[in-house]
């Protein structure tokens, strides 16, 4: 008989610990979960009206389950000792230093949370990777695990997580698929179950460990070609007449291709594509298989091109010289809908325009001035970590954090549009052209504004890929 699950603790109350643990708890009221993490701040804030995370309906459905049986603290080792599931959901990010620095996943934390789960555990637990991790690292948690001196027994699954930032809740309460790969049928039931109290059992896919772990891999590697796929080819239309967004819905239409994920943009960013592509990219090469890897990597280096030619361009376009100038940047957040700022493409292109002497005029409604701040700096530190004396004079009196769109763009020679935020469709043009030094810049970094519309009014206007 399947094992029912009564307790779960999730290590990690990050973007995919706090949103999916949230969603089990509304969906399962007979459950108890628990979200622990070490970083007392974060867990202040789940327990506060504040949440780290801004997610559109996460609020909700926090207030709704805190307090009854969702639980936000730092008493990891108790909550461990006390749960029959435990999901390991904590950051995988690129290692920085020493063997496969750059590219492989840093596996510090997972390893030791597997340690401190072998260390506190009695009786049996079932261990669930909902990290996005390389594939064979379930042999290491097994390993890791199987040296407890407790006397405590474990299963180990993998259920990694697909949801999208900026729309967790939505892809939380109706997945494509939820992923579940293990060895043992009664581990992988309890899981199963768990799910099948909200998601259509077609939908519940079992399969073996690795098939699982690499098939998150290959998710985010596909994705993210297919936005560096139109991408290059806005390259290619900017330079011969074509538009890209008419190509995409042109080749979108065909089934077998699909509309989804061709929308041409300044590049993609987020914690996740650049970082599991670099993953990808990395094993290949452990396992021997040199030009499988170069094939993935060109994705990345495909998106470092986009981001560098959108500032090329706004340059070029410009008369060649943006040195004094003030630019509006609209949006800095990597997507629209979410306050994640990691790897988002408005910090290459802000540090580019910085270097060219630019004044920044920056806008994002959910970013706060710190956040953007901290990006910036770190993008402009030398590789032991310090700002030389030039940068430090740019990021201290050639940037400005405004609270509107319009007031960024206010005496300034242009805009980019570096975040498809819904907000700034419905801006007063009319007003802004008037405040902006003529001609008036727009360079649409996500070809969200009406472009007839605001050549109408007298923009002079760049999208991408036309
Ligand atoms: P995050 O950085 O937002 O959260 C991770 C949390 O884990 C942090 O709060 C950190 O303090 C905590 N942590 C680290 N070590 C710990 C330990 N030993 N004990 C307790 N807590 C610890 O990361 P995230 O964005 O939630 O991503 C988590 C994983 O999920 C990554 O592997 C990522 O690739 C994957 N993923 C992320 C997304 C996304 O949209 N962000 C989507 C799918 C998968
Ligand atoms: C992505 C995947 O979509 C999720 O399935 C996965 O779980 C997640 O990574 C992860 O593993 O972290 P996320 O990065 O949150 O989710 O957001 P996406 O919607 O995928 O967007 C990623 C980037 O690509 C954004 O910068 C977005 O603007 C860009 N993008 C996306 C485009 O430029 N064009 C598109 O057509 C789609």
């Amino acid at each position: 008989s399947p094992i029912a699950v009564k307790k779960i603790c999730c290590i990690g109350a990050g973007y995919v610990g706090g949103p999916t643990m949230a969603m089990i708890a509304k969906q399962c009221p007979h459950i108890q979960v628990t979200v622990v993490d070490i970083n007392q701040q974060r867990i202040d804030e789940w327990n506060s009206e504040e949440l780290p995370i801004y997610e559109p309906g996460l609020h909700e459905i926090v207030s709704e389950c805190r307090g009854k049986n969702l639980t936000f603290t730092t008493d990891v080792d108790e909550t461990i000792r006390d749960a029959d599931m435990v999901f390991i959901s904590v950051n995988t990010p690129t290692k920085t230093f020493g063997v496969g620095a750059g590219r492989a996943a840093n596996l510090e934390f997972v390893e030791k949370c597997a340690r401190k789960i072998a260390e506190v555990s009695i009786g049996h637990k079932i261990v669930v990777e909902k990290s996005t991790l390389p594939v064979r690292t379930a042999e290491a948690v097994k390993t890791i695990l199987s040296n407890s001196t407790t006397g405590a027994s474990f299963d180990v699954l993998s259920n990694p997580e697909f949801l999208a930032e900026g729309t967790a809740v939505e892809d939380l309460i109706s997945p494509d698929r939820v992923l579940i790969g293990g060895e043992n049928e009664t581990a992988i039931n309890a899981l199963v179950e768990v799910y099948a109290n909200w998601v259509p059992r077609e939908r519940l896919l079992t399969t073996n460990l690795w098939s699982s772990e690499l098939s998150k891999l290959t998710a985010n590697a596909f994705l993210a070609q297919r936005v560096s796929s139109i991408n290059a080819i806005s390259a290619l239309c900017e330079a011969t007449g074509a538009d890209v967004d008419e190509v995409s819905t042109a080749i979108g239409t065909d089934s077998r291709i699909g509309p989804k994920f061709l929308k041409a943009s300044v590049g993609f960013g987020g914690s996740c594509f650049q970082k599991d592509i670099l993953n990808l990219v990395y094993l290949c090469e452990y396992f021997g298989l040199p030009e499988v890897a170069q094939y993935w990597e060109q994705v990345v280096t495909m998106n470092d091109h986009q981001k560098q030619r959108f500032v090329n361009r706004m340059v070029r376009t410009m008369f060649n010289t943006v040195s004094d100038k003030r630019i509006a940047i609209w949006g800095f957040a990597f997507k629209k809908d979410t306050n994640d700022i990691r790897e988002s493409a408005a910090i290459y292109v802000c540090r580019d325009l910085l270097m060219e002497k630019a004044k920044l005029a920056i806008y994002d409604p959910q970013v706060k001035p710190e956040q953007m701040r901290a990006a910036l700096e770190s993008v402009m530190q030398d590789e032991n970590g310090e700002l030389n004396a030039m940068k430090r004079e740019l990021l201290d009196n050639n940037v400005q954090y405004c609270d509107n769109g319009a007031a960024a763009a206010d005496d300034a020679h242009a805009i980019a549009v570096l975040t498809e935020w819904d907000e700034f469709k419905d801006c007063d043009f009319e007003a802004i052209r008037d405040s902006m030094k003529q001609p008036a810049f727009v360079f649409d970094g996500r070809n969200l504004l009406k472009h007839a519309d605001l050549c109408d009014k007298g923009f002079t206007y760049f999208g991408i890929g036309f």
